[in-house]
């Protein structure tokens, strides 16, 4: 007998297939002990329903999806930069800013001066908005304290985040994002991260992946490979922030070390997708940032398209070039501002963001997986992805556990 019943749905399996969304009409799932037993149309349970479940949901029609990954966030960090948006309507760029010691620079300072509590207590309020709008998994990266007390701190708040509430959190050292005050040489500070700083973190358990910005701002394609040469043999998976803001060749060293996803892409080029397919490296678009920096070369849809590369989409939540905390939004803004299809966009927060962060338990209702799910007061799954700031969420399942 399974636990839990749910009936008259109109489920978005999201499994792959010739059926757009993986779309069961009038369909049942089904779920025992947290995994997703059964799903299917309601007419193929047979029998009496009350005796195939020990709770049943009528839902009267609404429309059931995986539960909402997002795969690419910095959700703890102290401070804010409303000041730099400022300076940027002004004229100033994203990258001068940073090269002025504003930027990822302030947003460090403000964290390394911040306790676990206070820092703990943000981000715990940044989460609420996730978790309203069905994400029952979420990345979450260092890169705010490019020290190892103030890196730790943050990876323990994004532990801890998932121990208080009903959300499956991973997480990402991100140590090799941008040059801490205290080194003046960037070699210097990759060799700290290299042979001091990453194992650390990974003694104590706190990275699942590993993460760099490859950029003129950030650091070489040399020196992230020294990092992901080090994640390797620790045995952690890495990803990397390329070709945000100009081609580096980010995507191909990513997809040389099997890297879990290559994330932003907008100066991708476009013969570099065949790379990324073949290694399995799922392309993370991020539109948040792409809109925020008013950028205006959105990333090779197309090419990532016709290569087979697999598109994740994600809010990349940070104070400084995506500070929104909407999965559904970064849906729409992925469709309007970069050419998505609205069934690529939902993959992007469901199937494929479950492959970005090397997960295959969640991100579709398959038999076997867990039983993530969010329930909206929806019929179609393009009513998630068209409307802008609305949100139809009904309820979130976690793990099989229907959640307040
Ligand atoms: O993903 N690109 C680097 N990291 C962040 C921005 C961080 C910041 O400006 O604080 C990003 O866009
Ligand atoms: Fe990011």
């Amino acid at each position: 007998m399974w636990d839990t019943l749910f009936i008259n749905a109109e489920i978005a399996t999201m499994r792959l297939g010739d059926v757009p969304y993986g779309l069961v009409p009038d369909g049942a799932v089904g779920i025992k002990d947290g995994e997703i037993a059964y799903v299917g149309p309601v007419r193929e349970l047979g029998g009496d329903i009350g005796d195939v479940a020990r709770e049943v949901h009528d839902v009267g029609g609404d429309l059931i999806t995986p539960g909402l990954i997002d795969c690419h966030t910095h959700l703890v960090w102290a401070g804010e930069r409303s000041g730099e948006f400022e300076a940027r309507l002004l004229g100033k760029s994203y990258e001068e800013i940073s090269a002025a010691g504003g930027g990822i620079k302030a947003t460090v300072a403000a964290t390394r001066g911040a306790s676990e509590e206070e820092l703990f207590d943000a981000a715990m309020t940044r989460l609420q908005d996730f978790i309203a709008e069905g994400v029952t998994t979420i990345e979450i990266k260092s890169g705010y304290g490019l020290d190892i007390a103030t890196e730790m701190k943050i990876l323990r708040v994004a532990r801890a985040l998932e121990d208080e509430d009903n959300i499956r959190v991973r997480t990402t050292f991100l140590g090799a994002h941008a040059l801490p005050p205290e080194f003046d040489s960037t070699d210097a500070y990759i060799d700290f991260i290299c042979n001091e700083m990453l194992p650390a973190i990974h003694t104590e358990g706190l990275a699942d992946a590993v993460d760099g910005f490859c950029e003129t701002i950030g650091f070489s394609t040399e020196q992230i490979e020294r990092v992901f040469k080090t994640a390797v043999s620790l045995g952690l998976p890495v990803k990397l922030h390329a070709e945000q803001l100009s081609n580096q060749g980010g995507a191909r060293l990513a997809a040389k070390y099997g890297a879990l996803s290559a994330d932003h892409l907008e100066y991708l080029a476009p013969e570099d997708a065949a790379a990324m397919a073949k290694a399995g490296t799922v392309a993370v678009l991020l539109p948040g940032a792409y809109y925020y920096l008013r950028e205006d070369q959105p990333p090779p849809v197309a090419a990532l398209r016709s290569t087979g590369v697999n598109m994740a989409v994600a809010t990349d939540c940070n104070p400084g070039t995506s500070p929104m905390t909407s999965p559904l939004l970064a849906t729409n803004m992925a469709c309007t501002l970069f050419g998505l299809t609205a069934e690529e966009a939902l993959a992007g927060v469901t199937r494929n963001a479950a492959a970005a962060l090397g997960l295959d338990d969640c991100g579709t209702i398959e038999p076997g997986k867990r039983a993530d799910l969010a329930i909206w007061d929806a019929r179609r799954p393009a009513e998630l992805v068209a409307p802008i700031g609305q949100n139809p969420l009904l309820a979130r399942v976690f793990g099989g556990v229907i959640c307040p």
